[in-house]
This record gives C-alpha cells, sequence and structure tokens, in this order.
C-alpha cells in the first residue's frame, strides 16, 4: 500500500475571524495582538459591559483596539452594535455611516453579558426592516432560553421557534448563525443554502472547539472549565456532521473563532463564566480538525474565502503559513490583573503557525 504524502506546511489567503471577543481595557493588551498576527479583520463581538449599543460607542471602541495593535502589523476591527428591544430604527443610518457591519441579537439571559438582550424578537422588528433596506447582517446567538427547554436541545429550538419564522418574514435580511453546534443547525443552514439560486443569505461560523471536541470533554477525570463555552459542546454526532460542514467546500459554512477571554478564577469558579479561549493558536487549533479528515485543501476557502464574499468583503492580499511541527501552546497569558488559561493550555499541538 501506498502512504498518501502527507501535507507538511500550507499557505493560504491571509483569513478572517468572523466572530471574536476582544473585550476592553487592559485585556486588549493581551488578545489584540494574537488575533492580529493570525487575522488580517475579525467581527469584534459588541457583549462589552455595559454593551456597545450606539455607532458613537462602536466608533470609540474600534479606537481603543487600534491602539492595542503592535505597530507593524495590519489588522482591521469590523465592529458590531448590541441589538435590544430598545435599539431605535434610525441607528441603522448612523451604525453605516459609521463603518458598522453588523447587528448581534442575543436572546435575553442566554450567554456571557446578555442581560440586555432581546427579549422577544418582534420588539426589534423596525429595526431588522432598517437593517435588511440598508443592508446590514443579522448575527444571531441562536439558543432559547426558557428554562424547560433542555440545555443541550436550545440550538434545535431556536431555528424551529425564532429563525424559521424570522427568515420568512425578512428574506432579504442577511443573518449569521453563529457558532453553530449541532447537525440540526449544520442540515438546515445547508438546505437553506442549497434551495437559494444567487445571493447567500444565511450563513453559520464554525468554532475550533465544536470541530475537535464532543462534550466529553468537559468531563474528562473532573469537570474541566476551561472547555466550558456556550452553546455548549455536544455529543459526537453533532461534531461530525459540523466538521463534515465545515470541510464540505459549501460556501455558507465560514471560520468564527468565539474566541471568548475570561479571568481564569472566573472560570474555575463555582459558577464559571461561559468562553474558550483560541485567540492564541486559533489556525492550528482549526489545522488539526481539518488535517484529522484529510481535507486540509479545504481550510482556505473556509478560513479566507467564503466569510468574506459572505459579507460582500473583498478577499484579503497576502498569505499566511503553517508548518506540521509539534509545540506546546503556553499554559497562560497575563490578562490585565488575572490569568486567561487558553483551551488545549499546555499540550502539545501538530501544527504551528510560522
Ligand atoms: C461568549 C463570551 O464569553 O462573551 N461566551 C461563550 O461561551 N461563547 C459569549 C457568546 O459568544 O455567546
Ligand atoms: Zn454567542
Ligand atoms: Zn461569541
Amino acid at each position: 500500500m501506498i502512504n498518501a504524502p502527507t501535507t507538511q506546511t500550507i499557505t493560504l489567503t491571509r483569513p478572517d475571524d468572523w466572530h471574536i471577543h476582544l473585550r476592553d481595557g487592559a485585556a486588549l493588551q493581551t488578545v489584540v495582538p494574537h488575533t492580529a498576527a493570525q487575522f488580517a479583520r475579525a467581527i469584534v463581538m459588541p457583549n462589552l459591559k455595559p454593551p456597545v449599543t450606539t455607532a458613537a460607542q462602536a466608533t470609540s471602541y474600534k479606537a481603543r483596539i487600534q491602539a492595542a495593535i503592535p505597530v507593524g502589523m495590519r489588522f482591521e476591527p469590523l465592529m458590531t452594535l448590541y441589538l435590544t428591544d430598545n435599539t431605535p430604527p434610525d441607528e441603522i443610518a448612523r451604525a453605516k455611516g459609521a463603518g458598522v457591519v453588523a447587528l448581534k441579537l442575543y436572546p435575553a439571559g442566554a450567554t456571557t453579558n446578555s442581560d440586555a438582550g432581546v427579549t422577544d424578537i418582534r420588539k426589534t422588528y423596525k429595526t431588522l426592516e432598517a437593517m435588511q433596506k440598508s443592508g446590514l447582517l443579522l448575527l444571531v446567538h441562536g439558543e432559547v432560553t426558557s428554562p424547560e427547554i433542555d440545555l443541550f436541545d436550545r440550538e434545535a429550538a431556536f431555528i424551529d421557534q425564532h429563525l424559521i419564522p424570522l427568515r420568512k418574514d425578512f428574506p432579504e435580511l442577511t443573518i449569521v448563525m453563529e457558532h453553530i453546534t449541532t447537525k440540526e443547525a449544520a442540515d438546515y443552514v445547508a438546505g437553506e443554502a442549497a434551495s437559494k439560486t444567487g445571493k447567500l443569505t444565511l450563513g453559520a461560523t464554525i468554532t475550533a472547539q465544536h470541530l475537535l471536541y464532543n462534550r466529553n470533554a468537559i468531563f474528562t477525570g473532573g469537570v474541566r472549565p476551561h472547555y466550558y463555552c456556550l452553546p455548549v459542546l455536544k455529543r459526537e454526532t453533532h461534531r461530525l456532521a459540523l466538521l463534515e460542514a465545515a470541510t464540505s467546500g459549501n460556501p455558507a459554512f465560514f471560520l468564527g473563532t468565539d474566541s471568548a477571554p475570561h479571568a481564569a478564577h472566573l472560570k474555575e469558579h463555582a459558577v464559571g463564566c461561559a468562553g474558550c479561549y483560541t485567540a492564541h493558536a486559533a489556525m492550528e487549533l482549526y489545522a488539526a480538525a481539518f488535517d484529522s479528515v484529510g481535507k486540509m485543501d479545504k481550510l482556505e476557502g473556509f478560513a479566507s474565502f467564503f466569510g468574506a464574499d459572505f459579507y460582500g468583503l473583498p478577499r484579503n492580499t497576502g498569505t499566511i503559513t503553517l508548518k506540521r511541527e509539534a509545540w506546546t501552546a503556553p499554559e497562560s497569558f497575563a490578562f490585565g490583573e488575572a490569568l486567561l488559561k487558553p483551551l488545549a493550555g499546555g499540550e502539545q499541538l501538530a501544527w504551528r503557525f510560522i
């Protein structure tokens, strides 16, 4: 038997991260350099405390991020607003004028810093109409919050109860289902893409952790808080469906790390925060996932082309290179006064960003 030649290095068009949490203040000094090293652009989530709800706030947040970009690195933060029950429809024109590209829908209480989230999508309909008209995207954290719905079923329930009706009411609104975690979501997004001629109006981002791990990772030998994020890791069948979607070459699926830093002591806690930090080794983690199914040739579309095409932005110029070379990721980083422990910190990774 002849072994297939194994890829040793791979050079890609510079990728973008279509879903990231950069936080604010001293945290920016740690996390912005990690993201800017690998990605040309990133969609910056607005769930600060208090959330970024106006064009003016987005503009000043963008300037704080830009001030943390190391000299000599080129990186463009793409800003978003946090949609609330009370976002005035005329904020959309101001947002567009300020270069904001999307609004983020968090169902109230669904995830980290989502208390100001939407309590009833219908309350936002006038604002969604303005977005549909002006071409701003709607990004959704797609989980229902009702305590009667099992935590592991909340994404599938969101599709049936909210996403399908929303798409009927706003057929021209461009929507991204963020950080999908289930076969139901992958199937729904692929089905919508297949039935569409012309421009896609529904896409999905997929994180590295949901491609690499199933829910056992949270409980291996004890509770492992650094593997806890929302939507939570699911069963193996779901991981396999996501891996299939990400490596399929379908342009509706693209890279969004959802890298979500929290101080380690707030994750290693009786009520630990949700969020995995992956920005320090994002492309290495995705490379491991694509390599695990022999699909390294599909990484560039997923990481560098499909998101830009979906957002209607130009593809990047320039390249990055990854090499098959074992290295050990740091166990922690400074995070203001605290520590930040990344996913797979202290573990060996097979691919290295060079
Ligand atoms: C994110 C965070 O920490 O801001 N956490 C997470 O588990 N993904 C919020 C989010 O993306 O839902
Ligand atoms: Zn989310
Ligand atoms: Zn997120």
